[in-house]
């Protein structure tokens, strides 16, 4: 596909991002800022918004989160209305308009907020207890999609949240009307098939049904391995999870047999 199916009207014109990729090129233009008008601040979005953070968050602790692809930052509102003031909260975010409104902003109180890509995240390796994105992967490249990874798993200590769209099969969808800027896969098997040590804790789905501030989005939550399990035992530690009170959660109880693998056919849906 041809840049300008994608980079509307972009210009390289003081635009670091220009060159990095089609897509980031396309969310630091116009086009990028016209999604602030979008993602607007409301009250009435807060109670769904920390509906869904309790759910993928509640069971774990933290004390830093880092969300990569923030914009102006309606989910860290949500976290710091969830988990008080003593949580630190960082963000990156490519788009200038939305970096600015985010740093500026009283509500939130960013600890700190970058105006860069999550392929050159600014911090050290295993330096936030949790890194997320929330509909970001899905405006990677696939081609660029193992780099971003790469920086989400290096800078954190414990745990890695992926909230993301679903699709069996990679798949490239038109976004607002163009090609090239939105692409579904099965993100968390793409997070483990290339970080095996990556243990599932949990994973569920974000019904718009029933949290409306959200289109229909498939979330993992993952912790970094302990150094030892091995593929099967990670199977295995999968069983643990159960669903309770209307959440996945660990059973802590330790269960024998090892779950098998899924073949692709089991995984598609009847109208595939
Ligand atoms: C659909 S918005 C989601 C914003 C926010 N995470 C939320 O859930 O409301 C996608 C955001 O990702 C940012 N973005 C796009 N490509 C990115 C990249 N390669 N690295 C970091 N952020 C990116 C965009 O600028 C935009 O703010």
């Amino acid at each position: 596909m041809g840049k300008e199916s994608v980079t509307g009207t972009a210009t390289s014109e003081g635009n670091p991002f220009f060159h990095a990729s089609p897509q980031l090129a396309a969310w630091t233009s116009d086009f990028g800022d016209e999604y602030l008008a979008r993602n607007e601040f409301a009250d009435w979005k807060l109670e769904y918004g920390k509906e869904a953070f309790r759910r993928m968050l509640g069971r774990i602790s933290f004390v830093s989160v880092l969300e990569v692809g923030s914009n102006i930052g309606l989910n860290l509102w949500f976290l710091r209305e969830l988990f008080g003031a003593e949580v630190k909260l960082w963000a990156v975010e490519p788009n200038r308009k939305a970096f600015e409104h985010l740093r500026k902003d009283s509500r939130i109180k960013v600890e700190k907020v970058w105006n860069v890509s999550a392929f050159e995240l600014p911090l050290p390796a295993a330096s936030v207890d949790l890194v997320f994105t929330a509909g970001v992967l899905i405006h990677i490249a696939p081609n660029d999609l193992g780099r971003a990874t790469d920086e989400i798993v290096r800078v954190s200590r414990r745990y890695i949240l992926c909230v993301e769209y679903f699709s069996h099969a990679p798949q490239e969808i038109p976004y607002r009307g163009r090609s090239g800027l939105l692409y579904k896969r099965d993100f968390g098997a793409f997070y483990l098939d290339r970080y095996p040590r990556l243990r599932p804790l949990a994973y569920g789905f974000l019904w718009q049904r029933e949290l409306p501030i959200f289109d229909n989005l498939n979330w993992w939550l993952f912790e970094k391995g302990d150094g030892g399990l091995s593929p099967m035992n990670r199977e295995v530690n999968f069983n643990h999870l159960n669903w309770a009170d209307g959440q996945w959660g660990f059973s802590h109880r330790p269960q024998s047999g090892v779950r098998p693998r899924m073949r692709e056919r089991e995984c598609k849906e009847d109208h595939d």
